[in-house]
Order: structure tokens, then sequence, then C-alpha cells
């Protein structure tokens, strides 16, 4: 699922293309129209849909194309407590923050990012972790951290801990695969 560029969707299908993660992209959704992540699936002959607040139909999108492991991928929208009930302990979310830092309700983004020069942090990072029901609060599954460099700014931040991102969520999805021994 996912709402903006899709870079983590594209590291997704990179390695879904080298073998390295064992699985097949069913479907992506989108919570937004004209978004890059949308070009990217087209590109890749992977089907999506543009949803946003209609449970029922996200529940028979889902149910439908028989879906197993949900990954929120720059998806900013918050996912209906119907759904994690259905999906529990299949959906995982990336953040580019070190949980419990700079997250929940109005960190997203370069929000982060901007919030944690301000701070002066010496690391940051990113996590991927289980959705439950509060916002960035479900068990951790990878994270991975960097040093914070004096002439880092929010941008540069931003860059260089979405490459991170880019290698963990592979990883995570790979632990979450062979947990539910599919
Ligand atoms: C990533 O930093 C993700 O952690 C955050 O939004 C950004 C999305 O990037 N929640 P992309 O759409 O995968 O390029």
């Amino acid at each position: 699922m996912v709402s903006g560029s899709g870079s983590n969707l594209q590291a997704i299908i990179d390695n879904v293309n080298l073998g390295y993660i064992k699985a097949n992209i069913e479907l992506v959704i989108s919570s937004k129209q004209d978004v890059y992540a949308l070009k990217r699936a087209k590109e890749n002959n992977i089907k999506s849909v543009v949803l946003k607040d209609d449970v029922k139909k996200m529940l028979e999108v889902l149910e439908e194309n028989d879906i197993d492991l949900i990954v929120l991928a720059g998806y900013l929208s918050i996912v209906d407590k119907k759904i994690i009930e259905r999906y529990e302990n299949r959906i995982i979310n990336i953040h580019p923050s070190l949980i419990p830092k700079y997250c929940g309700k109005g960190y997203y983004g370069i929000k982060v990012h901007k919030q944690v020069i301000r701070n002066k942090e010496k690391v940051s990072g990113a996590t991927v972790h289980y959705v439950d029901n509060g916002i960035d609060t479900g068990e951790i599954i990878i994270q991975e951290h960097l040093q914070v460099n004096e002439d880092d700014t929010a941008q540069t931040l931003q860059k260089r801990i979405l490459e991170i991102e880019h290698k963990i969520l592979p990883k995570a999805i790979n632990i979450v695969i062979e947990k539910l021994k599919f």
C-alpha cells in the first residue's frame, strides 16, 4: 500500500525480480491518485487500485486477490481496525525514524527528519514494524541506524535514511514470510 513516489515499492519489486524475496506482488493499493508509485506498478505489470476510506471495498479487494501479507510502503493513511483484525500479524509498515522516537501522529515524511535535525540528534534511522491499532506502536521487526552528520539537513537525512529503508524493508518481508511459513 502506497501514497507517494513508491521508492520502497520499487525496492520490493527489484528484490522480487532478483529472487531475494520469494513472493509475488499481487496488488498495489494507493490512497492517492496520480502518484508515481502507480506508474511503477503499471510499468511492472502489477495490478493497482486507488482506494481510501472505503473499508468494505478494501477488504473485498484484499480477499479477491488472495492477499497474505500487506506492506505499507510509504502509506500515509491509517489502516482501519477491521483490516488490522482480519490481517493480524500480516501487516507491516516502514517508518523513517528509530521508533519509539519521532513516530506517531504528525510524524511522517520530511517532518520526522526536520525534528531530528532541530533536536540535534546524533543518530537516526528507519524501522520496520508490525501494524497494530496504534500509530507506529506495533512490534519492531528490524531497525537500522545511522550517524547524523553536523552538515546534514532534513533533506540529506531523508535521502540517506531512504537508502536504509530500501535495504531493511525487503529483509523484513523475508523475516515475516519465514515466520508465517507460506
Ligand atoms: C518513506 O520515508 C517512508 O518511510 C515514509 O514515506 C516515505 C515514502 O517513500 N513513511 P516512498 O514513497 O517509498 O518513496
